[in-house]
């Protein structure tokens, strides 16, 4: 079976052709991505719809449909894109409409995090699980939630809105909250707590190797701060570990609350755990039941860099095979 995969993100908007199977998920072609920021919502429905087209024309026979893997909050049931803090403009946006009307194939929508469970459980390291938590840890923060071999969606698809949890009282701003679990466990928080850090240095006379001087505060991105860590450089070590103590702090609650068997994470986790897992684990070892927290071992996805493209295409197999048993 053939099928289209569309994955709207916060930094770039891809299409892709696969084909999905029992096992295995081989990318058949991909579209060259779209910067999601470079035009507007309405502009960039036009530009997946058309790439979509060109993957209908590339596939050796009719592909089964579309599946959208996306930001959210999102309402899988009616189709629309609701208000996703990561996709400023995307509001209210019946993206599932557009792209059938567009291109003639039924399409499914379903959020990231929760796309990204499901290919990691069926391809990546949650093989085999039958309760299992996928966190993002990239742009945002969000969480997709496998419980006894089922997606969890809860009353209106928000389930695993992590990204929303306050852990601390001040910090960093993700998800418009001040201190959110998303302000210190995604990209965009782990660049404010850089700026906050290199400040401190930079009142005290100092020159940290990250940020010479104030005028190059506004540009320091996680990456930055990732490369100066594994290069052994203390302030993003220390930056890092600060990310990584909320992190445990969040999967604390995690772990006392559903009691998962793994928590595969994603993106920036995939990229920085040496950085990150100590200080995690040491408030995890502080925090969780010990029956819970012996039961449980977090991990990288193993998807990495792909993942997003194989995500949207699990979501397409996942409603193909729902139906099918309808
Ligand atoms: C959104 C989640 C999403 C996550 C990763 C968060 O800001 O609210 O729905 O899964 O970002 O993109
Ligand atoms: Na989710």
């Amino acid at each position: 079976m053939f099928a289209i995969g569309v994955d709207i993100g916060g930094t770039k908007c891809a299409v892709c052709l696969g084909r999905p199977s029992e096992n295995h998920v081989e990318i058949v072609h991909k579209c060259p991505p779209h910067a999601t920021a470079s035009v507007s919502p309405q502009e960039m429905v036009r530009l997946l719809a058309a790439d979509v087209r060109t993957c209908i024309a590339l596939s050796p026979e009719r592909p089964v449909g579309i599946g959208i893997s996306c930001g959210g909050p999102l309402d899988s049931r009616t189709g629309r894109i609701l208000s996703p803090p990561n996709l400023p403009g995307w509001d209210d946006l019946p993206i599932v409409d557009e792209l059938q009307g567009r291109t003639g194939l039924p399409a499914w929508l379903c959020n990231d995090a929760n796309a990204c469970a499901l290919a990691e459980w069926r391809f990546g390291a949650g093989r085999g699980c039958s309760n299992l938590l996928f966190l993002t840890f990239g742009t945002g923060l969000g969480a997709g939630l496998i419980l006894n071999r089922r997606l969890y969606t809860g009353a209106c698809d928000m389930a695993g809105e992590l990204g929303h949890i306050r852990l601390a009282q001040y910090g960093p701003v993700g998800y418009g909250k001040m201190g959110s679990f998303e302000g210190f466990c995604s990209g965009g928080g782990i660049a404010q707590l850089a700026r906050l850090f290199v400040m401190q240095e930079l009142q005290q006379g100092k020159k940290p190797a990250l940020c010479p001087n104030m005028d190059q505060l506004g540009s320091i991105t996680a990456a930055d701060v990732g490369r100066a860590a594994q290069v052994g450089d203390p302030l993003a070590v220390s930056i890092l570990q600060a990310a990584g103590e909320q992190l445990g702090k969040g999967l604390s609650m995690v772990i006392d609350l559903l009691n998962p068997e793994r928590i595969v994470i994603g993106s920036i986790f995939a990229r920085c755990r040496e950085q990150l897992w100590p200080a995690a684990a040491r408030v995890i070892a502080a925090e969780t039941l010990p029956a819970s927290r012996a039961a449980c071992t977090v991990v990288p996805c193993a998807l990495s860099e792909s993942v997003g493209d194989i995500a949207a295409l699990t979501v397409a197999l996942y409603y193909q095979e729902k139906e099918n048993r309808l």
